[in-house]
Formats: C-alpha cells, sequence, structure tokens
C-alpha cells in the first residue's frame, strides 16, 4: 500500500469519512488511478466502506465505466499461493520482471501483455498454476512455463 495510487483511494474513503455511499466515487478513483478494479482492490474498497463483496462487484461490472481487468490483448494470472510458490511461481513471477519488464497487475506499453498476480486460484493439485488468457495451466517446470508463455505469446505473430 506504498503505492501513492492507493494513498489516493485510501483519502478519498476518507474524506467520505469511509461511507458506503462513496463507493462509486472511491472505484472512480480506482478505475482513473489503476486503469482497472481487480479482485484485490475491490475486496479492500468493501472491507474500507463496509459494504458486502458482491455489491461491490456487482457494481464495478454493472457500469460499463469501470474494467474488472488490464487492457492488455492477453493476461497471464499467475498463481501465487503456497502450494504454486513453492513450485517456482516465484522464479516466473522475476522472469516475467526481467523478460517484459512487468510487475504483477501491469501491462506491457504495448498492450499486449497484462500480468495479474492471484492467491490461489483453487487448482492447487495442478501447482504450479498460471492462467493463460483463461485457460489452466499446471504441472509444469519452470523452464517449461517460460516456454509455455514465450509460445503461447508468439502465436499471435504467425497468424
Ligand atoms: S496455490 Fe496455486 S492454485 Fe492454489
Amino acid at each position: 500500500m506504498s503505492d501513492k495510487r492507493w494513498k489516493l483511494v485510501a483519502a478519498t474513503m476518507k474524506k467520505n469519512n469511509y461511507n458506503p455511499r462513496a463507493l462509486i466515487e472511491v472505484l472512480h478513483v480506482v478505475q482513473d488511478s489503476f486503469g482497472y478494479i481487480d479482485y484485490d482492490a475491490m475486496a479492500y474498497v468493501a472491507r474500507e466502506l463496509k459494504v458486502p463483496f458482491s455489491k461491490v462487484y456487482g457494481v464495478v461490472t454493472f457500469y460499463h465505466g469501470f474494467m474488472s481487468k488490464p487492457a492488455g490483448e492477453h493476461t497471464l494470472v499467475l498463481c501465487t499461493g503456497t502450494a504454486c510458490y513453492v513450485k517456482g511461481n516465484d522464479q516466473i513471477t522475476d522472469w516475467l520482471k526481467e523478460r517484459f519488464g512487468l510487475d504483477p497487475n501491469q501491462t506491457t506499453p504495448d498492450n499486449k501483455l497484462s500480468f495479474m498476480a492471484a492467491r490461489c486460484v483453487g487448482a492447487c493439485g495442478l501447482a504450479p498454476v498460471m492462467i493463460l488468457d483463461g485457460q489452466i495451466v499446471g504441472k509444469l517446470s519452470v523452464e517449461e512455463m517460460k516456454a509455455k508463455i514465450e509460445e503461447w505469446l508468439s502465436d499471435d505473430n504467425n497468424q
């Protein structure tokens, strides 16, 4: 939460005395600051304003002005839950940074790839897990995962 964008979000909630009625205003600040409102952000706002997560989720998905995911053409969600972490997903996080300059919740400048980190996607039996454009990929070695990501991204260039 040291990111100054979060400070802006927190300040907006504080200014409104954490009134649940400020929900839309707060979500606009998240959207404007980050470009989208992911699950973690929804959970954070829900907790702080004491409104049910389902309500926040409903608002985000209902209003066209809000986006629940980044704008990249492709989305890679990497599970960073314990089962996946111990099987090497931390190395994939490092590699994504090195290879594409991406930290979690960032998109490449050409908008080709968005990288999101998730806590546990509920498929621990397949650890280490990543989700490539909605497709779960699991049970690969670190090297195989890297190769799979490269292949997935290069498929586009061949079409
Ligand atoms: S920890 Fe990765 S799927 Fe559960």
